[in-house]
């Protein structure tokens, strides 16, 4: 198919020609509209994948947008045993009149490069995954959803593909881009969530792979997320691995702390960037926005007993976490060996202020004062 028809461009990058392999089956537009009527979270995927191969000799290579379909994984595939494997998430929206944008793209493609260079792979050219991200949504712009809480998420992945069991790099590598309609990433919709602080395990140590987007984080994970489940909480909140005391983030977000009730006088915390957790492009965006909101914004480091005593002395009003996934979610409760506490089961009002923010601009009704949406087609 001529790359002309649906606005597609032929190269990703410079020396990185894109061929276009459509669908030749197509979800019907009956089978596409049920699923966008209650879409859930990443179970829904639309109709083309973007891949791209790389090895040795020839570099990044063989770029093409193709039906969605399985790959096929020789049992030595290095990936089923070592885990060399980095992921994004980021998401489309259909604005208010109609076209598409993406939410900092650009800084998804940086911190993609940044987690493959941690995990000696060869970094993926940043205008290459912007392109990438667009070509995919524009041959699959119907699979966008509409409405203030929908959205088309994408996920960027890149894994080792070469056959072979001796552990060094892999020297080929898959790039690949998939497209899933997107509500809520919690079924409740935007309930406080309850969180469990894991005492048991850590997430990431200084040294280790902690502010990487990489597989291998969210295996370690699930253990203690199952751990969280158990116990009946939504999500895992992890603490530092030296002191076991400094709270650090939650499974798939970043947290905030609201300090103060007086409207004039808030103060948003967030833990600081230690290189054991996430630099979240939400975190970052909230960082950056919460001014023009008249709320203070700091990075420090909190304990678990400061979010605790905040919380009895009424000095931390609200609790949020946040992520492309996750938005803005209210945590209203935390359990902890240490004791349990309760915050609030309602979205506070700093919350919520700073969630409209946030969704206005990626839906294009609230002015794009830091530049952060990529418009695409
Ligand atoms: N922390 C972890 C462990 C995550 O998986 C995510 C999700 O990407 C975040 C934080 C939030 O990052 P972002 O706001 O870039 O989505
Ligand atoms: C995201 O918000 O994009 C995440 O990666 C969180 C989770 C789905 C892993």
């Amino acid at each position: 198919m001529s790359g002309t028809v649906v606005n597609l461009p032929t190269q990703l990058a410079d020396g990185l020609p894109l061929t276009v392999d459509v669908s030749a089956h197509p979800r019907s537009d009956d089978e596409r509209a049920a699923i966008l009527a209650s879409p859930g979270f990443g179970s829904h995927f639309s109709d083309h994948m973007v891949l791209v191969k790389w090895d040795v000799q020839n570099g990044w290579h063989d770029a093409k947008i193709q039906a969605y379909q399985p790959f096929s994984l020789d049992p030595a595939n290095a990936i089923l045993h070592y885990a060399q494997s980095i992921f994004e998430g980021l998401k489309a929206y259909r604005q208010d009149d109609g076209t598409l944008a993406s939410f900092r793209p650009e800084a998804n493609a940086a911190r993609f490069a940044k987690s493959a260079r941690r995990l000696a792979m060869p970094p993926f050219p940043e205008d290459a995954f912007v392109a990438a991200c667009d070509a995919l949504v524009t041959i699959d712009s119907a699979w966008v959803p509409e409405g203030g809480e929908m959205s088309y998420y994408l996920r960027p992945f890149m894994f080792a593909s070469e056959s072979f069991l001796g552990v060094r790099p892999s020297n080929e590598y898959y790039f690949c881009v998939i497209g899933s309609p997107a509500a809520g990433y919690f079924s409740d919709g935007v309930q406080a969530v309850s969180v469990y602080a894991s005492e048991d395990y850590v997430r990431a140590a200084p040294g280790g792979t902690g502010e990487a987007k990489c597989g291998g984080n969210y295996a370690a994970s699930l253990l203690a997320q199952q751990q969280a489940a158990d116990e009946g909480c939504d999500q895992v909140v992890w603490l530092d691995a030296i002191e076991r005391k400094y709270v650090e983030e939650m499974g798939g977000m970043n947290l905030f702390f609201v300090y103060g009730k007086d409207p004039d006088n808030v103060e948003i915390v967030t833990p600081d960037l230690t290189g054991t957790l996430l630099p979240g492009i939400t975190r970052e965006s909230l960082l950056a926005a919460a001014g023009e909101l008249g709320i203070r914004a700091t990075e420090r480091k909190i304990s678990l007993a400061e979010w605790r005593d905040g919380v009895a002395s009424g000095d931390i009003s609200e609790s949020f976490a946040c992520g492309t996934a996750a938005v803005i979610t209210p945590v209203g409760s935390v359990k902890a060996r240490t004791g349990n506490f309760d915050i609030s089961t309602e979205m506070g009002p700093v919350t919520a202020k700073l969630r409209q923010l946030l969704l206005g601009v990626q839906h294009g009704t609230t002015p794009d004062t830091h530049n952060w949406i990529h418009k695409i087609g």
